[in-house]
């Protein structure tokens, strides 16, 4: 998890989305509808965005989870969420989260995507307080920036 290993006994019954906050503090992960609807609780399990409130922690063992608490590298923002600052997409602590680790699953498959697709990518990521048009401008902004560093080092 996040770059770590870990070995860890868990309750049968426990969702994944409860051991990571409760028992690795990873509050981060946020529980909205507790039913799959929301997005809130997104992780990213072997490279799928996926609702940690919807699987039972004993399902990943041997899995690698990232949360956003893994994006940063030696205490540096990961450049996605950098272009998330730089075009205000960044909206409350409860939808953010999920939706850049949502973001970061499709660019990983999908390095340049149109907007089209991105919209398509985050669509399962709800929020009901204000617009997309930042998320989907940050995370357009980023693959174009990606993509031309690649052109330059390949
Ligand atoms: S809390 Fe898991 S999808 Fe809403
Ligand atoms: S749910 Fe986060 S800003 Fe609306």
């Amino acid at each position: 998890m996040n770059g770590m290993d870990y070995s860890h006994d868990v309750e049968p019954s426990k969702r994944l989305i409860d051991m990571l906050r409760e028992d690795f503090r990873l509050v981060s992960v946020r529980e909205g509808c507790g039913t799959g609807e929301c997005g809130a609780c997104t992780v990213i399990l072997n490279g799928d965005p996926v609702c940690s409130c919807l699987i039972a922690a004993v399902q990943v063992d041997g899995a690698e989870i990232i949360t956003v608490d893994g994006l940063e590298q030696n205490g540096e923002l990961d450049g996605l969420q950098k272009a998330f600052i730089e075009h205000d997409a960044l909206q409350c602590g409860f939808c953010t989260p999920g939706v850049i680790l949502t973001a970061k699953a499709l660019l990983a498959k999908n390095p340049l995507p149109t907007e089209e697709e991105v919209k398509r990518g985050i669509a399962g990521n709800m929020c009901r307080c204000t617009g997309y048009v930042p998320i989907v401008r940050a995370i357009l902004s980023y693959a174009a920036t990606c993509n031309r560093q690649k052109a330059v080092y390949p």
